[in-house]
């Protein structure tokens, strides 16, 4: 029946609300359960990350770093370096992550492709896709990797990234702005052994194009971690997003969220020999991944 307003009331609208939270909580049960099972599971070993991050003897003093970030409006991880100087999060928006989220999830993936690796970076060249302000690259280089190279399409992040960088003391990474879709070996001084596509897939409106690139990136590994559409089945969600702070797309338009599913025929689709999904082994872990609505994938190409 058409409302004062003259649009037409959905009568099913409450009771559709209620059916899709019981839907929720009948999907974090099931969650829950296989996280513990998981629990149970051989896997690899722990690996924990380099924290607090360490500082280079002559680099910048306290009061250097302190202020050098608090130029910045925004920040996206609550860095802490040796010495006791930490920093934290802020967005221009009223967002808040946990200061634990990136330690969180570097111990959901990162065991996996150590693993594969031998427990080490050693030798490797990195690729660090939508760097933010470096978490990643700086871990990779200190578990190791030769080479890194990180870029992400923010140019303040890059400069951040560079402030970690010369904090933490290291010669072998390399930080530039460019956007994904410019991406190529060509302009990033060829492939990459390993190649990190974390929190970008879904800032983008073509993940199966995204994913091709991605690929095109890497000889031996690609570590995946994205959110997700948390429905069962191959289904891909279209959203809209807007660059409301330093986290999200950086031009306003469509992006889509894939199923596990839907992921995982586009692994097979584009020929990938070996993908593992990253099994939840604890719930210390941001809420979005015991949700369902994130996930991570080992890739491996050879
Ligand atoms: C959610 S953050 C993820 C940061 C980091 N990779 C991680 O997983 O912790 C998304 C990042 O993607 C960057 N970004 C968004 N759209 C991009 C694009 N088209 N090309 C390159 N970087 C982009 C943002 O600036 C931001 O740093």
């Amino acid at each position: 029946m058409p409302s004062a307003s003259g649009r037409q009331e959905d009568a099913t609208k409450p009771l559709r609300k209620i059916v899709r939270a019981a839907s929720a909580r009948r999907h974090r049960r099931r969650q829950l359960r296989t996280i513990a099972a998981n629990a149970t599971l051989p896997g690899p070993p722990r690996v924990e990350p380099t924290w607090p991050l360490p500082r280079a003897p002559r680099g910048p003093g306290d009061a250097d770093i302190t202020r050098a970030f608090g130029k910045f409006p925004e920040l996206h991880y609550a860095y802490k370096f040796e010495g006791g100087v930490s920093l934290t999060t802020r967005y221009r928006t009223d967002a808040v992550t946990h200061p634990d989220r990136p330690l969180q999830r570097f111990r959901h993936f990162m065991p996996w492709l150590l693993r594969e690796t031998g427990g080490t970076l050693k030798g490797k060249r990195v690729l660090d896709i939508a760097c933010n302000s470096g978490f990643w690259s700086i871990q990779c280089a200190l578990l190791g990797a030769a080479e890194v190279v990180g870029f992400d399409a923010r140019p303040e992040l890059v400069e951040q990234a560079n402030l970690v960088k010369s904090i933490v003391g290291l010669d072998n990474v390399r930080f530039q702005q460019m956007d994904f879709w410019e991406m190529s070996p060509s302009r990033l001084g060829g492939v990459f052994d390993v190649v990190l596509n974390l929190g970008i897939l879904y800032h983008l409106p073509k993940p199966l194009e995204a994913l091709e690139l991605t690929k095109a990136m890497a000889m031996e590994h690609i570590v995946l971690d994205t959110v997700i559409c948390a429905e069962r089945g191959a289904l891909i969600r279209v959203g809209w997003e807007e660059p409301e702070d330093i986290r999200a797309a950086v031009s306003p338009g469509i992006v889509m969220y894939p199923t596990r599913r839907a992921i995982d025929l586009m692994l097979k689709h584009l020929g990938v020999p070996k993908f593992q999904f990253v099994p939840l082994r604890t719930r210390d872990m941001p809420e979005v991944y015991i949700d369902g609505g994130r996930a991570s994938w080992l890739i491996s190409l050879r």
